[in-house]
């Protein structure tokens, strides 16, 4: 692309303020500038001004879900079926690396926080070594892909590199890079990060899977016979990944996504709830929980909308080239972002003073035929880090590990 080219892209989005300083720019500044303008997708920006009717949701009704009993009764045959496909190299997993922990305060990739007390235990470590169970129960290596992003990219491999994959073997680990999105403040217009760079922020965990394709990896994982992707949010550092159970459990109902589940500990809990909208499986975000949903039971008397996702899905790969074409729903998020002021200084802002542009993993479940909501054990398996103290913290997450008997 050429001046005269990201000069029209950026006159068409109503973004001309991006080329202020470039006259003032290095020519290798300008190249770069440049060569962001043409990689970025200024789309999004337009849907600030109809952020309320952004999603608008279908009929929501209760889904079924496979309690603990049930589970417990078919244990032997499900964990059987899982491993069996583990084995045979079926089962991959896909770490989300690629957010930005804002609220955890760390500039650092969330992975590298080291949560130990009296020693070093970092969080992708805890994470591997959640997986080393599975590998050495199936006695094979499972695969590993990674997603990073441009902010934390060059961080998170060096780390893996100098600690040597905590063991893991670093032949099957695999890192890639989601997209970045534009960030802006209230009115649409992209914030300056430098004179030469626009502000970006990664552009939410939904697009992990298109990524995986534009960096070759879905490629591989066809040549290397990976039928189920296993993917799993960085910051809950007792989940349990490819597990035999779960994936036998998804494997034998023949579920286009198997999604764990913990019991809510609250109706309001902020947690996203398993639910069926318009038929279809979908997941009911806590915001969107009425009081009418939140108070409504199921057949069984129970409460209808109970169960909790935990970011840990069993995507059917097949299934994932399918959906992979549709656009998922747009989420604005308001966020801090660092800016150049009028006078080309830079701000930190304390409070948010805009947008950032997601898509979302959830999402993808709405566009499946068919999913396996998987109750877990809410205290063995569910402690998410999320923020430095209080719920779902560094504090919480320590005090669920001392109960499983994990020494930190
Ligand atoms: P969160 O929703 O907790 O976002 O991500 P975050 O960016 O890590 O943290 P905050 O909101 O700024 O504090 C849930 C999971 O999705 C991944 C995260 O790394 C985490 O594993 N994620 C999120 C991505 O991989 N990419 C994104 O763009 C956003």
């Amino acid at each position: 692309m050429g001046y005269q080219e990201a000069y029209d892209k950026l006159e068409k989005y109503g973004q001309l303020h991006v080329l202020k300083y470039f006259e003032d720019l290095s020519g290798y500044e300008k190249e770069e500038l440049i060569a962001q303008i043409e990689n970025t997708d200024f789309e999004v920006l337009k849907q600030c001004g109809n952020k309320g009717e952004l999603n608008p949701r279908g009929k929501i009704t209760p889904i079924d879900v496979m309690q603990l009993p049930e589970i417990n009764a078919k244990r032997d045959e499900y964990t059987k079926i899982g491993l069996e496909a583990i084995k045979e190299g079926k089962v991959g997993a896909v770490l989300l690396a690629g957010g930005m922990g804002t609220r955890l305060g760390s500039d650092a990739p969330k992975g590298v926080y080291n949560i130990g007390l009296t020693k070093d235990v970092f969080i992708f470590q805890r994470l591997v070594e959640n997986l080393m169970d599975v590998v050495r129960q199936a006695d094979a290596w499972i695969p590993l892909y990674v997603m990073t992003s441009d902010k934390n990219h060059e961080t998170t491999t060096s780390f893996f590199k100098e600690k040597e994959y905590f063991g893991y073997n670093p032949d099957y680990v695999t890192f890639f890079m989601q997209d970045m999105a534009p960030a802006s403040d209230y009115n649409g217009k992209v914030y300056m990060e430098e004179k030469y760079k626009m502000s970006t922020s990664p552009n939410g965990n939904g697009g992990w899977f298109l990524s995986m394709m534009k960096w070759g990896v879905v490629d591989k994982i066809k040549a290397a016979g990976v039928e189920w992707l296993n993917v799993f949010a960085v910051d809950n550092v007792l989940q349990r990944i490819a597990d035999p159970c779960f994936v036998g459990a998804t494997i034998a109902t023949n579920s286009a996504v198997g999604a764990k589940v913990v019991k809510k500990n609250a109706p309001d809990e902020k947690v996203g709830a398993m639910c069926l909208e318009d038929g279809r499986p979908s997941i009911v975000e806590y915001y969107e929980m009425t009081e009418e949903l939140m108070n409504a039971t199921d057949a069984k008397g129970e409460p209808a909308y109970n169960f909790g996702v935990i970011l840990n899905y069993l995507f059917r790969e097949k299934d994932l080239e399918e959906i992979a074409a549709r656009k998922l729903p747009l989420h604005i998020v308001e966020k801090k972002i660092p800016y150049l002021d009028e006078n080309g200084m830079p701000v930190k802002p304390e409070s948010p003073n805009g947008y950032k542009f997601e898509q979302l993993v959830l999402d993808m479940i709405h566009e499946l035929d068919s999913c396996l909501p998987y109750e877990v054990v809410r205290n063995y398996e569910f402690a998410p880090i999320k923020n430095k103290t209080g719920v779902d913290s560094v504090e919480s997450a320590r005090e669920l590990c001392k109960e499983n008997g994990i020494e930190l």
